[in-house]
């Protein structure tokens, strides 16, 4: 089975920081590490500002009425909201809390994971209204079945996928089900999702990201390891042999609380839960503190050539 859960963070917390400054520059690396080796960082409350009113408002649309699609993303910035139609007062507000929201989880970061605030992208957040069971999503899109993540239109050229999630429904925890570590599922699945394939492809992959690059095509900047990262999360969904027999843990995430995980890494499904709101982060392969760890790195010794050039 496997051999881990979420690791509770008692030495920092809002609006203060760290409990003993002096030590928060260890500890700040010391939580870096944990993450990056696959833990989940789990705190009772969130470690940032949160205003009642904010999250009373996020529960009280009638979110189906505002035509929305899969969740509600922010792009900090440019400041745009998208998957939400209409205009009004209510889109205003609800861009309002969460340009205001994401703000207040990047300062935090900045302090709780300091050495990453040196070389990191800020990438989306996100409002996620609808209950995770009963979607009715096509597969690839399913939050249910377990995946690493991968975004098409974000390649992270070996890069880490860090997010940062609060359960704001007051009754019901969301629910997730991980599973095995990503070195073990790597050296049980890789070669079946194509790795030695895609490693091999290098003069293809290499002249499509050179003319991307040059053309200014998003998402062209690909990496063989991007490459393999975006089929391997297919892979994953498709199994349905690997979806049934592979070892699961069950993480119930309480009502108002906040964890952190690399999901690139840890392989996850959300299976059930209403309301969370999340923000995403890409750290720089150059700030990692165990880089060994990233997944980038473990499928590079497996394929026995570089996957980022
Ligand atoms: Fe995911």
């Amino acid at each position: 089975m496997p051999d881990f859960t979420w690791i509770s963070v008692d030495d920092f917390r809002q609006p203060s920081g760290w409990v003993r400054p002096e030590a928060g520059q260890a500890r700040a690396r010391a939580y870096c590490e944990m993450l990056e080796r696959g833990e989940i960082l789990f705190f009772s409350e969130p470690p940032f500002k949160l205003p009642a009113e904010d999250r009373q408002f996020l529960l009280a649309q009638q979110w189906a009425e505002l035509r929305m699609h899969k969740n509600v993303s922010y792009r900090p910035g440019e400041d745009v909201l998208r998957g939400v139609s209409g205009a009004g007062a209510n889109v205003d507000r609800l861009q309002a809390i969460l340009r205001n929201y994401s703000a207040e989880v990047i300062a935090f970061l900045q302090n709780f994971l300091a050495p990453y605030a040196r070389d990191w992208i800020i990438d989306f957040s996100s409002f996620r209204p609808f209950d995770e069971e009963s979607r009715g999503l096509p597969l690839h899109k399913r939050n249910d079945l377990i995946h690493v993540d991968a975004f098409p239109s974000r390649p992270t050229r070996g890069g880490r996928i860090l997010r940062v999630f609060t359960n704001l429904n007051p009754a019901k925890p969301r629910v997730w089900n991980t599973t095995e570590r990503f070195e073990l599922l790597a050296r049980q699945y890789a070669e079946d999702a194509g790795l030695q394939r895609i490693a091999e492809d290098s003069w293809l992959s290499r002249t499509l990201q050179d003319w991307g690059g040059k053309l200014g095509f998003r998402g062209m900047g690909r990496t063989p390891y991007d490459m393999f990262m975006l089929g391997f999360h297919d892979y994953l969904k498709e199994n349905t042999a690997f979806q049934k027999e592979c070892p699961k843990i069950r993480m119930e995430f309480p009502p108002f609380s906040t964890w952190l995980v690399f999901t690139d890494g840890v392989a996850h499904a959300a299976m059930s839960g209403q309301y969370a709101i999340e923000q995403t982060f890409l750290i720089s392969p150059q700030v990692l503190v165990a880089p060994e760890q990233a997944p980038c790195r473990i499928l590079e010794t497996i394929a026995g050539r570089p996957l980022v050039y």
